[in-house]
């Protein structure tokens, strides 16, 4: 049997548009002989007859699917049809894909390809080099290109320039994996809530530049409460990134302990010397810091960095951190009459927060 790819297409009052759209992805299907094509329509009861219109067309096409419900959200439409095509159908990949054109087909063929070699996640991007939104009004630009730089910022992706696209090829084996549950996922924040998901459990990305035209028929369904959702959310992507922070703080904290204990080991039980055993023991507790945060803290991101390549970051990142806490330390007591405790306090918060943020975007970069 030939591998399965299901493109899911969520539609809410799309009647003018379905026929055309259906008709242009089954029309992909022959430039595409490695899998079976197939689509699932998600239509959440749309009054203007949209799905009345698939049925008809289903006597045709015997890959169409279509499923029902109840109007939720943009997000819980797509998590209803990813549960849905992932059991009946056991795809290898699904796509996400509007319905209204603003999607153009003739990208199916070219995600499919590089998420069969090699990639497990491809976005068609408007704001990567070469992609554009032509008609976007200002204020939808403003609010796209606002939200997009937020969820990079604190979502730490530094890398994605869409992270709200509603056009990708995701390898379906990566889908259960994520937890949806503990962020908003109604609406529109669907999108950057399982981009950030898919990330984390290591999806390896390519953006694709794609156009996005205005639309011909119909219109968007993005609302005031969906942008309201996606600032909750991003708190809450936030907060999810954070339980990464906690997890660096208490390796940083046992590394305190590896330090002291190999000091300990050399001064009073080998009897190195001091400035001896302080620079061995100081190495210790970095190498260790390291395998605890390769394994733990950043478990499950990876890049085209080797080991050796990540250890290196590390000690370069620590030597910065180091010089950023003692420079700020010396600062405080010389310049500002700080009280050497909170001085040294103050250095080692800052210095925690550079080795956090660099080792997260720039040794286990994803
Ligand atoms: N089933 C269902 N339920 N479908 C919905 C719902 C809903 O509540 N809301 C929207 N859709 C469908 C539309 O019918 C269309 O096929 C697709 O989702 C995209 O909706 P639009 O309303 O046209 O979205 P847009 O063009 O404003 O937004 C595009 O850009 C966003 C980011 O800027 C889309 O690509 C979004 O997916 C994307 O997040
Ligand atoms: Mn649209």
């Amino acid at each position: 049997m030939r591998p399965i790819t299901c493109i899911i297409l969520p539609t809410y009052n799309e009647v003018e548009n379905i026929r055309w759209v259906v008709r242009a992805i089954f029309a992909q299907s022959e430039k595409i002989d490695s899998h079976d094509l197939h689509i699932l329509v998600v239509d959440d009861d749309s009054p203007d007859g949209t799905h009345e219109e698939v049925r008809r067309m289903m006597g045709k096409y015997t890959n169409l699917h279509l499923i029902t419900g109840e109007k939720k959200g943009l997000g819980e439409a797509y998590k209803r049809g990813m549960a849905y095509a992932i059991s009946q159908f056991h795809p290898d990949l699904i796509f996400e894909m509007d319905a209204d054109r603003q999607h153009d087909p003739e990208f199916i063929p070219i995600f499919n390809y590089l998420a069969t070699h090699g990639f497990s996640l491809v976005i068609g991007s408007r704001f990567a080099p070469g992609g554009s939104t032509p008609n976007f009004s200002l204020r939808r630009k403003a609010i796209s290109l606002l939200g997009n730089w937020m969820i990079r910022f604190l979502g730490g992706i530094p890398r994605i320039h869409d992270c709200t696209s509603g056009f990708r090829c995701i390898k379906a084996s990566l889908i259960p994996r994520c937890n949806l549950s503990f962020l908003s996922t109604r609406g529109y924040s669907f999108q950057s809530s399982l981009l950030c998901e898919l990330l984390r459990n290591g999806a390896k990305v390519i953006e694709v530049p794609i156009i996005f035209p205005d639309r011909i028929y119909g219109e968007s369904k993005l609302s005031f409460k969906d942008q309201i959702e996606f600032l909750f959310n991003l708190a809450k992507i936030r907060f999810r990134q954070s339980e990464e922070f906690v997890k660096y703080c208490i390796v940083g904290v046992s590394g305190i302990l590896v330090n002291l204990g190999m000091y300990i080991t050399l001064t009073r039980l080998l009897y190195l010397p001091p400035p001896l055993s302080s620079p061995i023991a100081i190495e210790t507790s970095i190498i260790s810091n390291f395998f605890l945060n390769h394994l733990w803290t950043f478990n499950g991101r990876h890049n085209a960095k080797g080991l050796f390549k990540k250890i290196t970051n590390f000690h370069i990142v620590a030597g910065i951190a180091g010089l950023s806490n003692y420079s700020v330390f010396i600062l405080l007591i010389n310049y500002i009459g700080l009280y050497d405790i909170i001085a040294n306090l103050t250095g080692i918060a800052l210095g925690t927060l550079i080795n956090y943020f660099c080792n997260s975007l720039w040794t286990w970069r994803r």
